[in-house]
């Protein structure tokens, strides 16, 4: 059975370009994005692991640690952030899996058999605080993945789950908020003195309640 949304995400102990690494204890009491890619040295992954470094202080304002994988080894991934770091101009600063037995690879649902036999496919598992499973998204090889999406879903994870709201399609951090169909519009209206545009019984807007 493949992991599913709000699954606890399997801890692993894992050989990685920054030494050894316990998930739990990697991710410690914060979010986690673990992330595969099908191998090193190959164009659309330098480009995606090149963006994520890019975009490391994003994460770590929001409290997520990064942590990519291939069944590459760990001498492999070591020559290649060179190149990735040449190439994409920047310092890769995350840890990368070499997960050579492909058992966290496994455990994940990374390898998906009809696609590759032998390579992860480019897998993304957002990992909550209580290390549940909060998104999982699968790409083919050939389609690099938009790690500003991943930024804006971790925006969308870490607001609703302190308010009682939800993001409509496309949010983005600072936009109007849904509230959700659990609170009656009657405790909307007091939970959210900001206002509540009620459009239909069932979809009410409010403005950001934490902005
Ligand atoms: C790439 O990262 O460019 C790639 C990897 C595997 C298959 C196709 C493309």
């Amino acid at each position: 059975m493949s992991l599913r949304l709000g699954d606890i995400a399997p801890n692993f102990k894992a050989q990685t370009t920054a030494g050894e690494i316990d998930l739990y204890e990697y991710l410690g009491t914060g979010w986690g994005v673990l992330f595969s890619h099908p191998a090193d040295y190959t164009p659309v992954c330098t480009t995606e692991l090149g963006k994520t470094a890019s975009l490391q202080a994003e994460f770590e304002k929001r409290n997520v640690k990064v942590l990519a994988l291939s069944v590459d080894p760990l001498d492999k991934h070591k020559g290649w952030i060179n190149d990735i770091n040449e190439t994409q101009h920047v310092t890769v600063g995350f840890p990368i899996i070499a997960d050579e037995d492909k058992s966290i690879a496994h455990a994940y649902g990374m390898i998906h058999p009809n696609a590759s036999e032998t390579f992860t496919v480019r897998s993304l598992f957002i990992i909550g605080p209580d290390k549940k499973v909060k998104l999982m998204i699968t790409y083919p090889a050939s389609t690099g993945r938009n790690f500003v999406e991943v930024l804006r879903v971790i925006d969308s994870l870490q607001l609703t789950a302190n308010f009682s709201v939800a993001t409509p399609a496309d949010w983005k951090e600072g936009e109007d908020v849904i509230v959700v169909p659990a609170v009656s519009t009657e405790d909307a209206i007091k939970k959210f003195p900001k206002g509540v545009n009620v459009v239909k019984p069932y979809l009410r807007y409010t403005p950001q309640p934490n902005k």
